[in-house]
């Protein structure tokens, strides 16, 4: 089956049943390894099911999904209720959820990451540069078998590093929380989903910046606040990474930044004024265009250097986004 069919299979096979996707019939289909583990979920998801029950209607095998992924949040009463998809992304795919009593707020958002086969990666090689991989805890690798697999992208290796990218977006909203910068409040990270303040109501999820046109006096007002926090950021030595309005939300007048999981730590990584430069460049992009007079590199290098980093030659953008190694080289040889 390929990756697309398996794709498909989680957006909308609503027939399918247990029986048929167990994982003995699997392996006679000459099913991948990976595949038959999806299977399993599938199957032991069948069994928390009867536990758990939501409001939401999925298809049957993203329910499956779903179930096996938030078992434990709601287990440990963070979750009551699966109320509706918020949004499917390449990546995870974001649910309206009901709090459960660990809950300080009614809703709270689910960002449930597809598992790393079915993945659609973004060019995380150039992110992950400088950055120490984080355990399913959110802590620093510390077992050397975890390590070794890591470096050698054994099969375990990459999902070690797929839950990696998943802690450091946890880590990364936690850190910026706490130092008031505009990011959803996050409350926990257990298996591939983390569980965060919902921007929205009951009704309506809040759109993106992207989608919503302001007066003058608003996009100005949006700007400083939206600069505020990049600053902000860059004092707790962050980077976004992937920056732009539509990263960004817009609820009742205030912004909320979202989707950390490419952070970049400035010092440790060699393109890191490049991925500055191009997410200033972006939020300016759009303020622009709602009539805000700015400069995204004047911008970019005032508050660069003004937290001690220094501009240095850029990387040709083509490189950075290479995905052929041969094309990382070219920047990866400046570390
Ligand atoms: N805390 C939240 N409250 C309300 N909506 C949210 C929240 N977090 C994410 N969303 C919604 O889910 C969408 C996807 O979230 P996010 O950008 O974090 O994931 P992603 O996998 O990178 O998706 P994409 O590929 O669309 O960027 C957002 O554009 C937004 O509409
Ligand atoms: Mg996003």
């Amino acid at each position: 089956m390929s990756k697309n069919k398996l794709l498909e299979l989680y957006e909308e096979i609503d027939d399918l049943d247990a029986a048929e996707l167990a994982p003995k019939r699997l392996s006679q289909k000459r099913e991948s390894r990976k595949q038959v583990m999806d299977a399993k979920v599938f199957v032991r998801a069948q069994e928390v099911s009867r536990e758990f029950k939501f409001t939401y209607k999925a298809a049957r095998f993203e329910e499956a999904w779903l179930l096996d992924s938030l078992a434990d949040i709601a287990q440990h009463q963070w979750i009551s209720d699966v109320l509706r998809k918020v949004k499917g992304g390449k990546e995870a795919s974001v649910y309206l959820c009901k709090s459960g009593v660990a809950v300080d707020a009614p809703l709270v958002a689910a960002k449930v990451y597809r598992p790393r086969s079915l993945r659609n990666l973004k060019n995380d090689q150039q992110y992950r540069v400088g950055r120490i991989d984080l355990d399913e805890d959110g802590h620093a690798l510390w077992k050397q078998a975890d390590i070794n697999a890591v470096a050698k992208r054994t099969s375990y290796g990459e999902e070690v590093r797929h839950q990696s990218w998943i802690a450091y977006e946890f880590r990364t909203l936690e850190t910026l929380y706490e130092a008031g910068v505009d990011v959803p409040k996050p409350y926990a990270m257990e298996k591939n989903a983390i569980l965060m303040g919902f921007v929205g109501d009951l009704e309506y999820s809040a759109p993106a910046l992207v989608a919503v046109s302001l007066e003058l006096d608003e996009a100005k007002r949006l700007y400083d606040r939206t600069v505020y926090n990049i600053d902000l950021m860059l004092a707790q030595n962050r980077i976004h990474g992937d920056l732009s309005a539509y990263n960004i939300l817009y609820w009742n007048g205030d912004i909320t930044l979202i989707d950390f999981p490419q952070v970049v730590l400035p010092e440790s990584n060699p393109a890191s004024w490049n991925i500055f430069l191009r997410d200033v460049t972006r939020v300016c992009q759009y303020f622009s265009a709602q009539g805000v007079r700015c400069d995204g590199r004047k911008l970019a290098t005032e508050l660069w250097t003004s937290h001690g980093h220094k501009v240095v030659k850029e990387i040709d953008p083509r490189y950075l986004d290479a995905e052929k190694p041969e094309d990382r080289k070219v920047w990866e040889k400046q570390k």
